[in-house]
């Protein structure tokens, strides 16, 4: 089985764009913060002392690809909630969640071809991937696109309440960015033979066709 890591900063699109390229190529997507936010979101339930060993935590193949369940529930957008994205960069530092996570990932990666995204994919958890981009694009533009995501940058917003929610979501974006470079276990950051893929020009489309060349380059060694 092979590996694609796509790993960056938060809200780089990532996510989406892994979630395209797997679907060109007839791989399955799997979004590693997918399962830091879902042990974040079963921590807040139980409390910070729980043992997230205890979480039964499954990824199981569905009609839209693999399909989370926590103690046999699939959460949906309780993983965006504030509470979970204020919390989970401090969850992603513990060693036993890292651990917990990282087997989740290897087992998923021995049954199928993977897309995967993350922090560390391609540095740590799949050193020997196939192929490794580091997608990137400038903070003010990843502000932008998450509020769009979230809905939240309202049509009957005045320009000046636009321009503070982009900066307030930026400076969030920059906090959890520089929790997950500075922490010592496995920092975001681009691993050596990563090919980075500034998309802060692009739209969803062209970012897909960017990845897509560079896994042609990559087989077909052009
Ligand atoms: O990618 P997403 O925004 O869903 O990730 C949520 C958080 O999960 C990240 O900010 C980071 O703290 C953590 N994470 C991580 N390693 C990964 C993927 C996500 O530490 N490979």
């Amino acid at each position: 089985m092979g590996v694609i890591a796509i790993d960056g900063p938060a809200a780089a699109g990532k996510s989406s764009v892994a979630r395209r390229v797997a679907a060109e190529i007839g791989w399955t997507h799997l979004s590693s913060g997918m399962l830091y936010r879902a042990v974040t979101w079963w921590l807040l339930k139980h409390g910070a002392g729980a043992d997230p060993g205890q979480m039964e935590l499954h990824l199981n193949l569905g009609p839209g690809g693999l399909e989370l369940t926590v103690d046999g529930v699939r959460p949906g957008p309780e993983l965006s909630s504030p509470e979970v994205v204020a919390a989970v960069a401090e969850t992603a530092t513990s060693p036993a969640v890292r651990d917990l996570v990282g087997r989740h990932l290897r087992e998923a990666g021995r049954k199928f071809n993977l897309v995967c995204d993350g922090r560390d994919i391609g540095t740590t958890v799949f050193p020997d991937a196939v192929l490794k981009v580091f997608l990137t694009a400038d903070p003010r533009e990843r502000a932008r696109r998450r509020l769009i995501q979230a809905d939240t940058l309202g049509g009957g917003a005045s320009p000046v309440e636009r321009d503070q929610a982009l900066r307030a979501q930026a400076a969030e974006l920059e906090a959890r960015d520089r929790r997950d470079s500075l922490r010592a276990i496995s920092p975001l950051t681009r691993a050596e033979d990563a090919v980075e893929i500034d998309n802060s020009g692009l739209n969803l489309d062209e970012s897909v066709a960017a990845v897509l060349e560079k896994i042609e380059d990559r087989f077909l060694g052009a």
